[in-house]
């Protein structure tokens, strides 16, 4: 949480800052003076599978270890019931044969009754359960003798049976996968899956697992469907992923490797996920990545809600905060190598080795691929080494590619110099700039881009947040003091569109009882989902971005903070209108009017957005999920000018029909 002291700083200056604002200066906005288009990339989301984003979060899997590869087998597993004894369960492990997936569970049943010899699955948190969904049980079995029967079914909190089923397998000396489908009678935010034995024998088990049936688009064994709504309707323009630090691993073993990623998700090999011990305050022993969520899925998502599937690579090197690993040069081959194998992978002919594979899981038409990020948050000149050797083999090979270069951890600071400049001298596409600060930097920085050079490497501010306390404390909030002043510098990225190509906020997601990392863009429990005041945020940016930015200039300068006011302003050429966004950072409304110069408006009515909260600590929660939201309004207005009260601690958003 931001102390008393900063805070009342911040508001000092603010309220400072007001006082002269009441004095008023039109805002003109030059609209017939397109400066340059804004990309359709311009806003986009960054997914990571940090806070349970992916496994116990978007991928909608409820059993939890249900291979049982995390590094105690039975995690997330109880063994249940009064025939329960030593040696019923054996955890066996053949990974010489499959070092995919080494590990089984062998079930010996021996006269076991329905009731008396099972197991139960806790779920991630719980299992969140709705009533009247169907819920789809499958699993991997061998039974050298036919003999047991698996009887399913689900407990509500209070022990209750919501659901239930039977699944007899066969007799089957080889593995095969059975499933069954059964509907739940109730709703429970932390259910749990009982599987009782009944009879005699031996039962090898593997791939335990149960979804929902409403999955995003209703696809099998798919993500959870509310969690992608909310980031559909951001309308984002690209989707960056899978990291992040993920990206680089703990240590290179544990590096991400998307070839593990992809193919019969019973074949992915599962790895710590490196959040899992990462912060001793917010320990997750039962982190791991099962990758059922792999990187053909991410650009699948990405395709359906009409996003640039952004992949970042590691680039040789792991985590600088962790181990800093390097591969040595002559042996980065394999890691430039996975590179080319992804473009094939994302846009190859079916003929080829990779593209093959993208059919045969179910997308022979190419993913149109354009961007491909080497490395995460990398610095010095060991990542600069790597970097060329990347750069040039995707070059030869994919010209058209676009590659992003990290610009390390901070946005200043010898590292960030040290790789800017190297990163201009490369002729870099893209520089991915990451900004984790407290609320008065983004206040005081929307200038930031103006002095860029508009000719060198566009600029991608890939990872930002405003830190209400310090980064990776466990107090930071996402209150409006930190989505208002995240508005205030999205408008110089905005105004900066001309080098700005991309920006997304991090992390994505967040599950109230599993998060390592705050502030996050969305929250959610088992069953619910909300989006942060900084959500609203990003996604009015982002579905207001128009096509082109022109200028909003107050005696004749962009508001970059004067009087505490910021703002940019697009022309929207599809719509035909011009959008104009101006945050009042001050603690009091602001009278202000705005003159249209260069198009006519059409009509007199105008449209109003306006996200607001009287109380900067003011957040928005599970129970309270709209505290703050946008409020649309239409407003008639007269003449040439139009004339607004700017509330105090706002976002507005005005869209002004014009002529062509
Ligand atoms: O967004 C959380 C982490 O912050 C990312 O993994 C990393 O890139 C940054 O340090």
């Amino acid at each position: 949480m931001m102390n008393k002291l900063s805070l009342s700083l911040v508001m000092a200056a603010m309220l400072g800052g007001s006082l002269q604002a009441q004095q008023g200066n039109d805002i003109v906005v030059n609209a017939a003076k397109k400066i340059a288009p804004v990309q359709s990339t311009m806003w986009g989301v960054f997914f990571e599978d940090i806070n349970l984003g992916a496994d116990g979060g978007m991928y909608a899997e409820l059993v939890k270890n249900r291979s049982f590869e995390f590094y105690k087998p039975l995690m997330g597993w109880t063994p249940q019931g009064s025939q329960v004894k030593e040696g019923s369960f054996l955890v066996l492990n053949r990974g010489f044969a499959q070092e995919a997936n080494p590990r089984f569970l062998r079930v010996l049943a021996a006269g076991a009754e329905k009731g008396k010899f099972g197991l139960s699955n806790e779920g991630f948190r719980g299992m969140g359960i709705k009533a009247g969904l169907r819920y789809d049980f499958s699993v991997w079995y061998r039974q050298p003798e036919k003999g047991v029967t698996m009887y399913l079914e689900l407990i509500d909190e209070k022990g209750g049976v919501i659901g239930s089923t039977s699944f007899v397998p066969d007799q089957s000396a080889d593995w095969k996968k059975g499933s069954v489908s059964f509907t739940s009678n109730a709703t429970s935010p932390k259910a749990k899956l009982n599987i009782w034995f009944e009879g005699n024998g031996q039962l090898d088990l593997d791939m335990i697992s149960l979804f929902p049936e409403d999955t995003w688009k209703g696809r099998k064994g798919g993500l959870r469907a509310d969690m992608v709504q909310m980031l559909a309707d951001m309308k984002p323009g690209f989707v960056r992923f899978p990291g992040g630090c993920i990206v680089e691993g703990h240590d290179l073993t544990v590096r991400y490797q998307w070839k593990k990623t992809v193919g019969p998700v019973e074949q992915r090999q599962q790895i710590i996920n490196r959040w899992n011990a990462e912060f001793a305050h917010r320990p997750t022993p039962d982190y791991f990545q099962t990758f059922g969520l792999g990187f053909f899925e991410y650009f699948q998502m990405s395709e359906d809600i009409g996003a640039e599937p952004l992949p970042i690579l590691n680039c040789g090197m792991a985590c600088q905060f962790n181990t800093a690993e390097v591969v040595p040069l002559d042996q980065l081959e394999p890691y430039v190598q996975d590179a080319l194998d992804l473009i094939e992978f994302a846009n190859g002919e079916v003929s080829t080795k990779w593209g093959k594979l993208r059919a045969e899981m179910g997308h022979p038409a190419p993913f149109n691929l354009k961007y491909i990020g080497v490395g995460n948050e990398n610095w010095g000149p060991q990542y600069v080494e790597r970097l060329k050797v990347f750069t040039k083999a995707i070059r030869e090979k994919y010209p058209s590619i676009k590659i992003v270069n990290s610009s390390g951890t901070d946005p200043e600071g010898e590292r960030f110099e040290f790789l800017n400049k190297e990163l201009r001298k490369m002729g870099a596409d893209i520089i991915d700039e990451h900004y984790y600060r407290r609320p008065e930097w983004f206040l005081g920085n929307a200038a930031r881009y103006d002095s860029y050079d508009r000719n060198g490497s566009k600029v991608f501010a890939g990872e930002y947040a405003a830190q209400s306390d310090r980064t990776v404390s466990i107090h930071n909030r996402n209150n409006w003091l930190t989505a208002m002043a995240e508005a205030a510098f999205l408008t110089g990225l905005e105004r900066n569109a001309e080098v700005v190509h991309m920006a997304s906020y991090a992390p994505l997601f967040a599950h109230v009882e599993g998060w390592q990392w705050t502030p996050d863009l969305i929250w959610v429990d088992n069953l619910r989902v909300y989006g942060t005041p900084n959500y609203y945020v990003q996604k009015l940016f982002s579905v207001n971005k128009g096509t082109h930015v022109v200028s909003a200039l107050s005696g004749g300068k962009a508001l970059t903070g004067q009087d505490s006011l910021y703002a940019s302003s697009v022309l929207d050429e599809n719509a035909g209108e011009l959008v104009l966004k101006i945050v009042n950072a001050s603690g009091a409304g602001v009278n202000r009017n705005i003159v249209v110069d260069g198009l006519k408006r059409n009509g007199n009515v105008i449209k109003l957005v306006v996200l607001k909260s009287a109380q900067l600590e003011q957040v928005n929660s599970l129970d309270q999920p709209k505290a703050i939201a946008p409020a649309e309004s239409a407003l008639q207005v007269k003449g040439k000018k139009i004339s607004l009260n700017l509330a105090s601690h706002s976002l507005t958003v005005i869209r002004v029909p014009v002529k062509k």
